[in-house]
């Protein structure tokens, strides 16, 4: 995709001066952007981002890039759009499961930057499954401002961008094992952050109460808080962590929450408090199925 797209801007003779719309989702965006990176070395893109995921986490923050047979994301750039447009209009269309997908990376950022978000999102829940504008658009504005805020602080990562990836190593390993595919990245990193939440309750005392909020905020998304797994494909979800980009050193780090809406990255957690965590995200009952 990346070829034709460069060939078709060749055809049109797109100039230096010219400059790349990217109207879609995160696929889209991440492509576009890509291209638009490295074509003439570097030409002008917007984002006009079409899935609720997209509007609040993909488009903004410049990592663009594509997949390789290899693995996700393997070639890409830190290359950022001179505009984003989040047009509300355009996620009338988009089917439920997407937008629920959407919703866990609104919740996320709750976590780990804005307790009155969450509190928020916690109250008007109803308002927001049913797309209402206004509702949409506080939300929105306001996820696109954290994200903003946490890459200003850290443009190319390594530092405090990481708390953007709260849920996602043991979510990425959902990902992963299940064969891209089974769940979408949203309902994925939903299960990660509840099983981080509770790891956040073995290393930094995160309340219970917290906990609950967690999950019952996931769960009245309509988002999967729990996973099926028997033994044998629970070690294939530590293997796969331990494959993640982010671990380094052979050390899986993990992003944990002291409390909702202020998180600490870089933390290491020994392997039998991550055993006892994923054991907590494991529906039981279909766990004894599977093996059976
Ligand atoms: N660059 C980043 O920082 C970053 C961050 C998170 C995710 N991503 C990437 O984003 C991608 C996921 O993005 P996504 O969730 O938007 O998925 P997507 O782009 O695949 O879109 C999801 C589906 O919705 C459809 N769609 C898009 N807009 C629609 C609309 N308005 N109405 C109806 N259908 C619509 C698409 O055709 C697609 O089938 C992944 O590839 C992920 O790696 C990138
Ligand atoms: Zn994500």
């Amino acid at each position: 995709m990346v070829q034709a797209c460069y060939d078709q801007l060749a055809v049109h003779r797109l100039e230096r001066k010219s400059f790349i719309v990217a109207l879609g989702g995160g696929v889209v965006g991440d492509l576009a952007g890509f291209v638009a990176a490295t074509y003439l070395r570097g030409i002008a893109f917007v984002q006009v981002p079409t899935t609720l995921l997209a509007q609040v986490d993909s488009s903004v923050g410049g990592k663009v890039g594509v997949n390789l047979k290899a693995g996700k994301n393997l070639v890409g750039a830190f290359y950022q759009p001179r505009l984003v447009a989040c047009d509300l209009d355009t996620i009338k269309t988009l089917p439920d499961r997407e937008f629920r997908a959407g919703l866990a990376e609104v919740i996320k950022y709750g976590i780990i930057y804005d307790a009155h978000l969450f509190t928020q999102i916690e109250r008007d829940l109803p308002k927001l499954l049913k797309r209402e504008p206004k509702m949409l658009a506080t939300v929105v504005a306001r996820c696109c401002e954290i994200k903003a805020e946490v890459v200003g602080l850290d443009e190319t990562d390594g530092g405090p961008r990481a708390i953007l990836n709260f849920g996602h190593t043991i979510g990425h390993a959902i990902e992963n094992i299940s064969g891209y595919g089974k769940f979408l990245h949203g309902e994925a990193i939903a299960m990660g952050q509840v099983a981080a939440a509770k790891l956040s309750r073995e290393i930094l005392g995160l309340h219970a109460r917290d906990i609950g909020r967690i999950e019952n905020l996931f769960r009245r998304a309509g988002l999967p808080v729990r996973i099926r797994l028997n033994a044998m494909r629970r070690q294939k979800l530590l293997h796969a962590m331990r494959l993640d980009k982010k671990v380094s050193g052979g050390e899986i780090k993990f992003v944990l929450a002291e409390k909702i809406g202020k998180v600490v990255w870089n933390q290491r957690v020994p392997e039998h408090v991550i055993q006892g965590a994923l054991a907590e995200i494991v529906n039981r009952q279909s766990s004894i199925e599977n093996s059976k």
